[in-house]
């Protein structure tokens, strides 16, 4: 008894000593996160106005301008926000939308800030309208105004600030009022990545993953990835599994669509989630056009969701319509799904 509870402890030593340092080099735990804009792949247009802007930032040595990032999940918006902090040699401090509940928690993070951070405020679009405000003269003026009590009692405090640079990122810039939207200097709409790119995005994360992957495997991976680098990396690294178990390790396009076929990833990359919001307008519906609070609630889906992750790949690749009278299924979408096509 004794003896195994020694030998149980010493096991447990071992986990907190020097000893596994190595396991934080495991390939889990690599960043697939690019750190540069030279390692960007795609986006370029967004990459140049980046590039361009910082340069002559640093030439005039002023912080960058304010930068907004709109698009659908997954894209990198947060990853461009690493990158400017790398590239400006600023720190990031990383907070959200809902995570500003109150103004003080507002000037609790700004005050900190010290001149060329960057601070990231990811859903810009869910501050509330108190924050918001404050946002204001912090973007132009560097500055903060406090009103402590209410009616006569009320005294205020200016709080300057050094000079950040506010990222903000936003699934839904429509949300976004349009003060705010106008403070940021430069404005950038992330769109879905090509299949090239999404290869070349592949074959990356493959290398820093130390994983063998042929042309072949990584352009069927890139065509089920909904055009979008995080479902890449998160894929690549289902197939890792199965490739390991099944074929010795090498990720060839037959074990890309085995393993994507467990996962029920179809071969345009839609998920179970899409086929059943576009078998729910087919079917329910009569292929639309149909509000999306009806879908939400036939599909018990939050109509965040679907709005923010499942509709916008459904309307890039002609799935789906959106009209003035709703949304509306394609002919596309009945022979994808196997109903016939009138
Ligand atoms: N251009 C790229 N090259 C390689 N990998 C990328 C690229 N862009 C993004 N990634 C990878 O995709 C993942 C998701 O990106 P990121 O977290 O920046 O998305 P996001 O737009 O912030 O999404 P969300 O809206 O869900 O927060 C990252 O972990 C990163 O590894
Ligand atoms: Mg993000």
């Amino acid at each position: 008894m004794d003896s195994n509870s020694f030998s149980f402890s010493s096991d447990r030593q071992g986990i907190v000593t020097t000893q596994c340092v190595p396991a934080d080099q495991e390939p889990d735990i690599v960043s697939l996160r690019p750190e540069r804009l030279a390692e960007y792949i795609g986006q370029r247009e967004t990459i140049e106005t980046l590039k361009i802007a910082i340069e002559a930032a640093k030439l005039r040595g002023e912080a960058l301008e304010h930068v907004l990032f709109h698009g659908p999940p997954g894209l990198g918006k947060t990853t461009l926000a690493h990158i400017i902090a790398n590239e400006m040699g600023g720190r990031l401090v990383v907070t959200s939308g809902p995570a500003l509940e109150k103004g003080g928690d507002l000037i609790g993070m700004l005050t900190q800030l010290e001149t060329g951070d960057v601070f990231f405020v990811d859903e810009i679009h869910r501050l509330s309208k108190a924050v918001e405000e404050l946002l204001y003269p912090a973007m132009e003026d560097y500055c903060i105004d406090f009103i402590f009590d209410k009616g006569i009692h009320a005294r205020s405090h200016r709080f300057r600030l050094k000079q950040f640079v506010l990222v903000g990122a936003t699934t839904r810039v429509g949300l976004l009022s349009s003060p705010l939207r106008h403070r940021f200097g430069i404005f950038r709409s992330l769109d879905f990545y090509d299949k090239a790119d999404l290869i070349k995005i592949a074959g990356r994360s493959a290398s820093l993953l130390n994983l063998e992957i042929n042309d072949q495997g990584a352009g069927e991976l890139a065509s089920r990835s909904r055009g979008t680098p995080r479902i890449v990396n998160r894929l690549l690294k289902r197939v890792r599994d199965y490739a390991q178990v099944r074929c010795d390790g090498k990720i060839t396009r037959t074990a890309v669509s085995d393993a994507l076929q467990l996962e029920g990833v179809d071969n345009l990359g839609l998920t179970p989630l899409d086929r059943r919001y576009l078998q729910t307008i087919i079917e329910y519906y009569k292929g639309g056009p149909v509000g999306i609070e009806a879908i939400a609630a036939t599909l018990q889906e939050e109509t965040d969701t679907l709005v923010d992750v499942v509709e916008p790949y459904l309307l890039k690749i002609g799935l789906l319509m959106r009209t003035s009278s709703g949304r509306k299924a394609s002919s596309a979408a009945f022979s994808h799904l196997g109903y016939p096509v009138d």
